[in-house]
């Protein structure tokens, strides 16, 4: 269970570069910051904005490019929609978030702090003739977290800690039924936690100036239901048929509890997702399909082999639309050896959002649930009532469509691609005396500089060719110009920034127009014409 120092570490190192390159930054900081939101800076906007655009094309505009269509069960289309961040209320009710997408909390009444039932841990433990549950957050370091607790407790000095009996091993809070002689995580007290109480995920708000009881609306928690619900519109506005995919990328908010490890649970994200809609018969395939494809792109953006797993859920992990799940998870650094966070979910959700939408929230055995009536005596989980099956022209044949769901976090990829990223090796400096260099391996296509374009020196015409080169350049890419101190000194700020080439210009080009390409990870340096300079980018990137 334990990470190895350097494994948490990194997780440092790769914060700190964060803040002091310019990719993320505390939300609010001189204010102190607001937990669970983080903004983009400089390097981190076109970071994420290229996370974006790589998925778009690779799963929308160029969706059908042979070798990523290889072994889909049949040609299918792609298209996107952009829909709102607050909807009808009565969506979220049709969804099943305003009842089921809830977290279960404690507070405690000592410390008031506030958590996450399941996500506490404690131990049994008997001495001087008590009993009592000590609990901490659960942690890579929680068990010794328990002991320091208990043995304060006891009033117990270290080296005599053979007077605790332990009782059984670390367990869940959520497993224990006794909730007498509990010592919370910050308490010098028992029993100061709360029961477990249910707490929604959602942000609400109201609309319009009077907000009234009935104008309440929420934030949405997923970019999905705004796809669910123009379905009808996508289908009526094309000539697409099914097997199709309709695509959303779009901040989803959700007050976690307890969001934490840096932007990994935020309050405030992006999506990146697909409801893929098909015929019921072909489900399963569309399901094995879409979790490979999604895997192998994480895979072709740079994350490794060994970081990167394919976990399918437990019948009891599964949400309540879901009727199968695989998550993709990666080895974040944050976690504990051996332990995946989850990168994106790749679910099954039947026909449960459409038919929803038709007819109402359904309970688990998929019969609406309209006769429940709310404050106003109207049924609270009505559907539209509208038809949103789908008839195929060509056979004529009406059906509520399966859809299969790659749902992705844009935040979560980027964080993950940082991580991945985060590289100290041995390069040699000027005077060729080997050094420790950070450099951030980004894959070209996602790195937020493509090139970064140097004179060698300040003087001699070099300028003036680079500063050409640099404007060509920025026509079709990123680029970054500077002339500013020694080159060695720009080649690592560029290492940093994660910019996969930087281009030189010295006494060569101007006796011969050829410029040195220097390579960010292998460091090779070859020299290219500089008419040539151009396609050699762009086909580096896409290569
Ligand atoms: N529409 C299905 C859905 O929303 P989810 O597993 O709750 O499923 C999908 O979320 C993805 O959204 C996750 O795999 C993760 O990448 C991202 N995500 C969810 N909650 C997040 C949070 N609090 N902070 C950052 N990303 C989050």
């Amino acid at each position: 269970m334990a990470a190895s120092p350097d494994k948490s570490n990194q997780m440092e190192k790769i914060v700190s570069l964060c803040k002091r390159r310019g990719f993320l930054f505390k939300n609010s900081e001189i204010y102190g910051g607001l937990n669970g939101f983080w903004d983009y800076g400089p390097l981190g906007v076109e970071l994420k904005r290229n996370v974006k655009a790589a998925w778009w094309q690779d799963m929308v505009t160029s969706h059908d490019d042979l070798n990523k269509v290889e072994n889909a069960p049949e040609p299918f289309a792609m298209t996107g929609i952009d829909s709102t961040i607050i909807m009808h209320p009565q969506v979220w009710k049709c969804s099943g978030h305003y009842d089921l997408f809830h977290d279960f909390m404690v507070d405690c009444r000592e410390s008031n702090k506030r958590y996450r039932h399941d996500q506490i841990v404690g131990r049994w433990v008997e001495a001087k003739n008590q009993k009592i549950f000590v609990s901490a957050p659960a942690s890579e370091n929680c068990e010794s977290d328990i002991e320091t607790k208990a043995l304060k407790f006891f009033n117990i000095r270290s080296k005599n800690r053979d007077q605790l009996a332990w009782i059984g091993d670390v367990v869940n809070l959520t497993t224990i039924s006794e909730s007498e002689n509990v010592l919370a995580p910050d308490a010098k007290n028992l029993n100061t936690l709360t029961e477990p109480r249910e707490f929604n995920l959602m942000f609400k708000t109201t609309v319009g100036a009077l907000g009234n009881a009935d104008d309440f609306a929420f934030l949405r928690p997923e970019t999905a239901q705004g796809i669910f619900v123009n379905f009808k519109n996508v289908i009526d506005s094309t000539r697409y048929r099914l097997p199709l995919g309709i695509a959303q990328i779009g901040k989803s908010f959700r007050n976690e509890i307890t969001p934490r490890n840096f932007t990994f649970r935020s309050r405030e994200f992006e999506q990146m997702e697909i409801e893929f809609f098909c015929h019921p018969d072909e489900s399963q395939k569309w399901y094995s399909y879409w979790r490979d494809r999604r895997l192998q792109w994480y895979h072709q953006m740079g994350i490794s082999d060994e970081r990167l797993i394919m976990r399918e859920h437990h019948a009891d992990e599964l949400a309540h639309y879901s009727i199968g799940t695989a998550d993709i998870e990666y080895a974040f650094p944050f976690l504990p050896s051996g332990e995946y966070g989850e990168l994106e979910g790749v679910a099954h959700r039947g026909d449960f959002d459409l038919r929803s939408h038709m007819e109402g929230k359904l309970d688990e055995s998929s019969n609406p649930l309209s006769l429940e009536l709310d404050e106003h005596g109207q049924p609270k989980y009505r559907g539209s009532g509208k038809d949103l099956q789908y008839r195929d022209d060509l056979t004529n044949e009406k059906y509520t469509p399966h859809v299969i769901e790659p749902s992705a976090g844009a935040d979560r990829a980027v964080l993950a691609f940082l991580c991945e990223a985060y590289t100290e090796d041995e390069a040699p400096d000027e005077k060729g005396k080997m050094q420790t260099r950070t450099l951030m391996r980004l894959h070209p296509r996602i790195a937020p500089i493509k090139a970064a374009v140097f004179p060698l020196v300040k003087k001699d015409g070099m300028p003036e060719v680079a500063k050409e080169i640099y404007l060509q350049l920025k026509k079709d890419h990123n680029v970054f110009y500077d002339e500013k101190g020694a080159v060695g000194r720009r080649y690592r700020r560029q290492d940093e920034a994660g910019t996969p080439y930087c281009i030189t210009i010295d006494g060569e080009t101007m006796e011969n127009q050829t410029v040195t390409i220097r390579d960010r990870d292998s460091l090779e340096q070859t020299r290219v014409p500089v008419a040539d300079i151009g396609n050699e980018i762009r086909n580096r990137i896409n290569s």
